[in-house]
């Protein structure tokens, strides 16, 4: 599966333009963390599998965790199951299949490589910097800066959705600290600012 495909099924199974947009934000932050981890494996001279970073197979996971979100409303525990039902007969990879249900707490045990622990992570970094964003005067993502996005993360009742545990896991997990996971994941959305409407 290539990217042109995973976007056109993800059109296909996500009508909520702001699910649609919550994809694409995903996806970007996952082509980012992708170079992000590579680069920093090569530059401390830690051997590691090509494979293990192909750009645009996260940014497929990205695009597609969510795709059976609506499609699953009244039965929230087969979330990310009628996405791999689709996938499957499709012959997509079973990083890909993996990834997408590793994002989702109850599905998959564990979380086994750094695409896994990086879709968990930065699905609900997105929703943070989206959050805000919303809530700058102009409601642009380049008025939002790293430290904006650190000030509002330990107010709870601020995006409250966004789970900041989760979002946690960039250091437990990925060993990034968080201001330079924000950091990622801001420039990353601010480069595909227009699409997202923010
Ligand atoms: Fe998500």
């Amino acid at each position: 599966m290539n990217r042109q495909e995973a976007y056109k099924l993800m059109e296909e199974m996500v009508k909520s333009p702001n699910l649609r947009k919550h994809a694409m934000a995903v996806e970007a932050i996952m082509r980012s963390l992708c170079g992000f981890l590579k680069e920093r494996l090569a530059s401390k001279g830690v051997p590691f599998e090509p494979e293990e970073f192909d750009e645009e197979e996260w940014g497929i996971v990205g695009l597609l965790h969510d795709a059976d979100y609506e499609l699953v409303e009244k039965d929230p525990k087969r979330h990310t199951l009628v996405t791999e039902e689709k996938l499957r007969p499709l012959g997509v990879s079973e990083r890909i299949i993996n990834g997408i249900k590793a994002h989702h707490e109850g599905i998959k045990e564990g979380r086994d490589n750094f695409l896994e622990k990086a879709v968990y992570a930065a699905d609900e970094l997105s929703g943070l910097i989206t959050a805000v964003a919303l809530v700058r005067p102009d409601k642009k993502l380049s008025s939002v800066t790293v430290e904006s996005v650190m000030k509002k993360f330990p107010e709870k009742s601020f995006a409250a959705g966004a789970k900041r545990e989760q979002i946690l896991a960039c250091e437990k997990e990925l060993d990034i600290p968080l201001a330079e996971f924000v950091k990622i994941g801001l420039e990353a959305m601010q480069g595909i600012s227009e699409k997202l409407g923010l």
